[in-house]
């Protein structure tokens, strides 16, 4: 758009494909706004919180990790949607680098995601072990170990008995809470003839043994239950998301490419 008219006043024969120009720009474009709503829905996560007294109970907030990723993700579409607009080479350039940097970190992380998948059980039984030890000081996370525990039908980490790690389930002889030995209702087989529902039916079920307890609570722990649920799942879902981001990635990188050639032997034959 911005070069210089033909000096022989003949007809402009531009090299430059303009359907690779305008599809780059597009598709740039698209996902650049994308960023945007990704960086606020992050800030506007971020700002809801602000207020909680438990903000480092997880090692990353989730906010946080969203407003990283959209904040990348916007200089890096920035890049296309403008390289391709004004036919800048160096712009095009940062954009297929970043786009193969980022191919490679994903395929990355896919392969350590397969072979080191103990290391994320490990990393997981923290997580929810952290989430156990908080569970009455965020309402989050009180939903979300409600949800899990409900979801895959389990109670605890490695069973029912992981809840004294908190301190109103400790079910150690001092302890002076009511709820001493019990377990949250989410733990709670449903009942489906009965009118009332008990939501004390996990109380002391600590201090019985495995069967006894299997009356009335899941006694089984989460950490069997999710992780075979998500080893059966993940290959799936990962091998999902690999195969819609890859594609988009390598088109990035692809259609970028071809306009640096195609804008540089446009350079050269005005020369
Ligand atoms: C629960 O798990 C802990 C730790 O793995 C184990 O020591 C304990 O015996 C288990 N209790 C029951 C009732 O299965
Ligand atoms: C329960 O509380 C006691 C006393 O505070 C503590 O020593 C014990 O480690 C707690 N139990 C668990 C499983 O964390």
């Amino acid at each position: 758009m911005d070069r210089d008219p033909n000096p022989n006043g003949a007809e402009t024969f531009s090299l430059i494909n303009p359907w690779i120009r305008y599809f780059l720009f597009l598709f740039s474009f698209l996902f650049w706004m994308f960023s945007l709503c990704i960086v606020a829905i992050g800030v506007y996560a971020r700002v809801q919180k602000a207020t909680d007294p438990v903000r480092d109970t997880f090692l990353i907030d989730p906010a946080i990790i969203l407003i990283v990723v959209g904040v990348v993700m916007f200089f890096i579409t920035y890049c296309g949607c403008i390289g391709a607009l004004r036919e800048n080479i160096p712009l095009l350039k940062a954009f297929s680098f970043s786009l193969t940097l980022l191919f490679l970190i994903q395929l990355i992380i896919a392969i350590m995601g397969f072979f080191y998948s103990d290391q994320t059980r490990d990393a997981l039984g923290r997580f929810v072990k952290k989430a156990i030890v908080h569970y009455r000081d965020d309402l989050d996370i009180q939903n979300l170990m409600d949800y899990i525990q409900q979801e895959f039908r389990c109670c605890g980490w490695n069973n029912y008995t992981d809840w004294s790690w908190n301190i109103y389930f400790n079910c150690s002889q001092g302890n002076p809470s009511t709820e001493r030995c019990a377990v949250p209702f989410s733990c709670c087989t449903p009942v489906p003839i009965e009118t009332v529902i008990n939501t004390m039916c996990g109380f002391g079920v600590q201090t019985q043994k495995y069967l006894e307890a299997a009356v009335s609570i899941f006694t089984e722990g989460c950490a069997d239950r999710a992780v075979t649920w998500i080893e059966s799942h993940l290959l799936f879902v990962g091998t999902m998301a690999l195969g819609l981001a890859l594609p988009q990635q390598i088109g990035g990188i692809v259609l970028s490419q071809m306009l640096v050639s195609q804008i540089q032997n446009e350079i050269s034959s005005l020369l």
